[in-house]
């Protein structure tokens, strides 16, 4: 028996890296997945043509999740193609780095709108969704950064928190409703966004990390299968770590 037969995933993001990884370990768990992305079509064909492969039922949906209109004809699309979510992961997300003095306003509200607003859009015109499903599950991926803060990550670190905040005050408003909903904060892990860093910060970091190295996209993929699975019943509010002990 795998682990989630019988659900539907939507993973916002999940053209690349940490998303790719979600959409694809939750296919290999039985569960049928939404692969959302913003502007690259052909990487979310690609994840999409591995989901087939599989044997899952898979669909690609375009949209800025920072954009609450758009989010609503991505539901409206789903309904009509795919079915109703069970299990909403908010993954997209971006960063915008620069020292707090030198950031504008431009960039802190390009980066909280897409980190922090694109998951309260999501969430909220999902909720219903995941209120009637038998496996109701809201995972959202916060940051290490959120947690411990970063040298140029102002705006990155303000929207984590926020991700932060909001995963626990929902979890409490949706525990009688059986749905459950957690964050996942990654440390450093080898996608586009860390190898777009520049190699001196790279330099620094890594040995910070008491473990040695970067972590895998599979890495976060397997908390997030953990999370959405009934194994996870019980584990609401909760953030869960996958950063190599680099923050405890
Ligand atoms: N990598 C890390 O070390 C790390 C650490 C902690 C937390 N995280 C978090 O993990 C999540 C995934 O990160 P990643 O490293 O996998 O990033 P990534 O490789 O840069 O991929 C970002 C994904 O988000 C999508 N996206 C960007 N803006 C969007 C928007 N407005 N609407 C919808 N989708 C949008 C992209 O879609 P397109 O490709 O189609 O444009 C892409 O699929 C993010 O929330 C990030 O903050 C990452």
């Amino acid at each position: 028996m795998k682990m989630l037969e019988n659900r539907n995933a939507l993973v916002t993001g999940a053209s690349r890296g940490i998303g790719k990884e979600i959409a694809k370990a939750f296919a290999n768990q039985g569960a049928s997945v939404v692969v959302n992305y913003h502007t690259r079509e052909e990487s979310a064909d690609d994840v999409a043509t591995e989901i087939e492969k599989i044997g899952m039922r898979t669909w690609i949906f375009p949209t800025d999740t920072s954009n609450l209109q758009e989010v609503k004809k991505m539901k409206g699309a789903i309904e009509k193609n795919f079915g109703k979510i069970d299990v909403l992961v908010n993954n997209a997300g971006i960063n915008v780095d620069k020292t707090f003095a030198k950031m504008t306003e431009e960039d802190w509200n390009k980066v909280i709108s897409v980190d922090l607003t694109g998951v309260f859009n999501c969430t909220h015109v999902f909720l219903d969704h995941v209120t009637e499903s038998k496996y109701g599950r809201i995972i959202n991926i916060t940051s290490i950064v959120g947690q411990m803060g970063n040298i140029g990550q102002v705006n990155y670190a303000a929207a984590k928190s926020g991700i932060i905040g909001l995963t626990k005050a929902l979890a409490r408003e949706m525990a009688r409703k059986n749905v459950t909903v957690n964050a996942i904060a990654p440390g450093f892990i080898e996608t586009d966004m860390v190898r777009n860093m520049p190699d001196k910060i790279k330099e620094k970091v890594l040995p910070t990390i008491p473990m040695g190295r970067f972590g895998k996209p599979e890495e976060v993929a397997h908390a997030c299968v953990f999370l959405a699975s009934d194994m996870a019943a019980y584990i609401t509010g909760q953030v869960i770590n996958v950063n190599g002990g680099m923050y405890m």
